[in-house]
C-alpha cells in the first residue's frame, strides 16, 4: 500500500472550523492571485493553484508566461518541509520567464533580467532562488543606487523538462540544467548539469545518473 503524508496521523486533528477557514483563505488566495495576474499582465495557462498569494512584479517590455496547471505554494502549512517566504517572481525590462506544464514552485524566488525558462513538469523544492544576474553591479560605483544590472543573453538560465531541484538550492546566471536532472538540497548550480543527473554541492557536481525508473 502507498502511504503519503496526507495519510500521516499528523495532519489529523484540524476542527471544522479551522478546515471551513482554510477553504475561505484558499479562495481569497486564488481572488487575490487572479487579479495580480491580470494587474501585471502576465500569460497563465489554465487550471493553475496557489495556497496563499505569490508577489510577482514586472517592468515594461517584459514577458511572463506560466503554463498549464502550474502550482504556486506560498503558505508555510501547505508544504510538507515549509517555506520561508512567498513565491517571488520579479523580471525586469526586456525580461523573459517562462514557465511550463505542470510545474510546482515552494516559496520560490525568481528573477529573471535576461530570460529564465524552466520546462515542464519541473519540481522546485522548498525556497529555491533563481537568478539570471548578480542583482547589483560588480562595479563599486553603481552598485548601490545603480538598480539590477543589464541582461546578457550568456546568463540566460535553462531548466529542462521532469527537474528535481532540491530545497534551499540556488540556480545561477547561465546555468543549464538538463532535463530529468534531480539537483541535492543546499546546492549552488553553476553552468551546465548534463541531462538525467543527480549532482549536489556548492557548487553543484554531477554525482551520477538518475536511475531508470
Ligand atoms: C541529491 C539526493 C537526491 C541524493 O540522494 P541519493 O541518491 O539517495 O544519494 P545518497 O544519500 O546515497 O548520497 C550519495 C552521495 O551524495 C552526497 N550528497 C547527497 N546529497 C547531497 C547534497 N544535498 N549536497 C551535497 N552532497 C550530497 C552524499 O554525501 C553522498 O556522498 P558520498 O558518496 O561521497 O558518500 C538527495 O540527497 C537530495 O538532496 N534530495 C533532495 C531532497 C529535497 O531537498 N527535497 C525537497 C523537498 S521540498
Amino acid at each position: 500500500m502507498r502511504v503519503g503524508l496526507n495519510d500521516n496521523p499528523i495532519f489529523v486533528g484540524r476542527s471544522l472550523s479551522e478546515k471551513i477557514f482554510d477553504r475561505l483563505r484558499g479562495e481569497i488566495d486564488r481572488l487575490r492571485t487572479r487579479r495580480r495576474f491580470r494587474l501585471t499582465g502576465i500569460t497563465v495557462g489554465e487550471g493553475w493553484k496557489v495556497f496563499g498569494v505569490p508577489i510577482i512584479t514586472r517592468k515594461p517590455g517584459s514577458e511572463v508566461v506560466l503554463g498549464d496547471r502550474v502550482t504556486l505554494v506560498s503558505r508555510p502549512a501547505a508544504t510538507a518541509m515549509g517555506i520561508s517566504h512567498c513565491v517571488i517572481l520579479r523580471v525586469g525590462p526586456q525580461g523573459r520567464l517562462t514557465i511550463g506544464n505542470d510545474v510546482g514552485l515552494s516559496g520560490s524566488t525568481i528573477c529573471a533580467v535576461t530570460s529564465v525558462t524552466i520546462g515542464d513538469r519541473v519540481l522546485l523544492g522548498s525556497d529555491v532562488i533563481i537568478t539570471d544576474s548578480d542583482g547589483h553591479s560588480l562595479a563599486p560605483e553603481e552598485r548601490r543606487y545603480g538598480g539590477f544590472p543589464d541582461g546578457a543573453p550568456n546568463n540566460a538560465v535553462v531548466i529542462g523538462d521532469d527537474v528535481f531541484i532540491g530545497a534551499r538550492s540556488m540556480v545561477m546566471k547561465g546555468a543549464n540544467i538538463g532535463a530529468g536532472s534531480v539537483i541535492g538540497a543546499a546546492s549552488l548550480v553553476l553552468g551546465t548539469i548534463p541531462p538525467n543527473s543527480i549532482a549536489a554541492g556548492t557548487p553543484a557536481k554531477v554525482l551520477g545518473k538518475v536511475p531508470p525508473k
